[in-house]
């Protein structure tokens, strides 16, 4: 590359993404299989990705199998298909691997409800609290927390905590009250929320369940309360999707981002899948921050192997411990991936 180009890489890449001209009769999936090989790059998507992006990764999985992948893998780089905080805990688990995320815009309204300094006077007011975090917040976020959680395992993670400790919970108030109702904890619940999560409406979701009377209502943890109540499963991604395989049902309401059902329907074809009916007339229950990655930024983030994921060694050094000790009660409690 010439330094001039160089720089109009690192330019663009500054904006988010490479928004180069490529050429549109190129086959991406053909080369970013190559590129893959060529790079000694791992591909690790989310269920909430596009089915295009999920079936050319290697692992495709929740928040806490993709953070197990990305602490053990043996990959030169670490290519995320998913959002800002699963690409900055993949880096602070594997610090020396070069970790690129296909959309550095590709956010989580959940996290970005915690501001780290705003959290850090919230906390002050607790000092003798115990910090558990879900993992969808910023590294910095991180920095502040004792323990961080996935839905799949925080429950266990909050038993993991003495009886005698206080808690503080962030930033998911919905996950939280969840938690309160499952462990019968005290907690002091950080007031965040995902956009995704809260869109769903009950009322239209009652009007399905007549119509399909023998249909299973399954609910992600993020959801408010209210559609919780009535939820015949409530779980996280990987969660809802061995549910809808080993259950007897044969419709599933799935309240949670929709991509998920692209899984739900590899794995049992012969099932239905009808997405929970958001609030208004929107395509709501998708992500917007996990659908800006396409298949074509996917292919000019391995090419260029960039936007990378950069963090301040303290950030690191800090944040790590609250990561590494989540992944310490899963093995021990048997979650995830061995
Ligand atoms: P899990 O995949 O860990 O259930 O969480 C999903 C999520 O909130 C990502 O937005
Ligand atoms: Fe964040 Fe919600 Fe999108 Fe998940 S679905 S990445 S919690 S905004």
């Amino acid at each position: 590359m010439s330094h001039n180009y160089q720089e109009a890489v690192n330019e663009l890449s500054r904006r988010g993404y490479l928004a180069l001209d490529i050429d549109p009769t190129l086959n991406f999936e053909e080369e970013i299989m190559k590129l893959k090989k060529e790079k000694n790059a791992v591909i690790l998507a989310h269920y909430y990705q596009e089915s295009e992006i999920q079936d050319l990764a290697d692992f495709v999985g929740d928040s806490l199998g993709l953070s197990q992948e990305a602490a053990k893998t043996k990959a030169d780089i670490i290519v995320f298909a998913g959002v800002h905080f699963m690409a900055e805990t993949a880096k602070m688990l594997s610090p020396n691997k070069k970790v690129i995320l296909p959309d550095l815009k590709a956010g989580c309204s959940l996290a970005d409800s915690c501001p780290a300094p705003l959290f850090k006077k919230f906390k002050e007011k607790y000092p003798d609290h115990v910090v558990v975090s879900y993992i969808n917040c910023s590294a910095e976020l991180k920095t502040l927390t004792d323990i961080c959680c996935t839905s799949t395992n925080a429950v266990q993670i909050i038993e993991s905590i003495p009886a005698d400790k206080k808690i503080i919970f962030a930033p998911d108030r919905n996950l939280g009250k969840y938690l309160i109702k499952k462990t019968g904890r005290d907690m002091v619940l950080w007031d965040g929320a995902c956009m995704v999560h809260e869109i769903f409406s009950k009322e239209k979701i009652t009007q399905l369940m007549h119509r399909h009377p023998d249909a299973k209502l399954i609910a992600h943890p993020e959801c408010e309360p209210h559609i919780l109540e009535n939820a015949h499963y409530i779980g996280s991604t990987s969660g809802l999707l061995k549910f809808t395989q080993t259950d007897s049902a044969s419709v599933f309401i799935v309240a949670t981002e929709a991509g998920i059902i692209y899984q739900m329907e590899k794995a049992s074809p012969n099932k239905t899948f009808i997405p929970a009916p958001p609030d208004n007339q929107c395509a709501c229950n998708e992500c917007p921050h996990m659908k800006r990655n396409t298949l074509e930024k996917l292919y000019t983030c391995m090419k260029y192997e960039l936007p990378e994921i950069t963090l301040p060694d303290w950030v690191i050094e800090k944040g790590k411990y609250s990561i590494q000790r989540m992944l310490e009660v899963s093995a021990k409690a048997g979650l995830g991936k061995p």
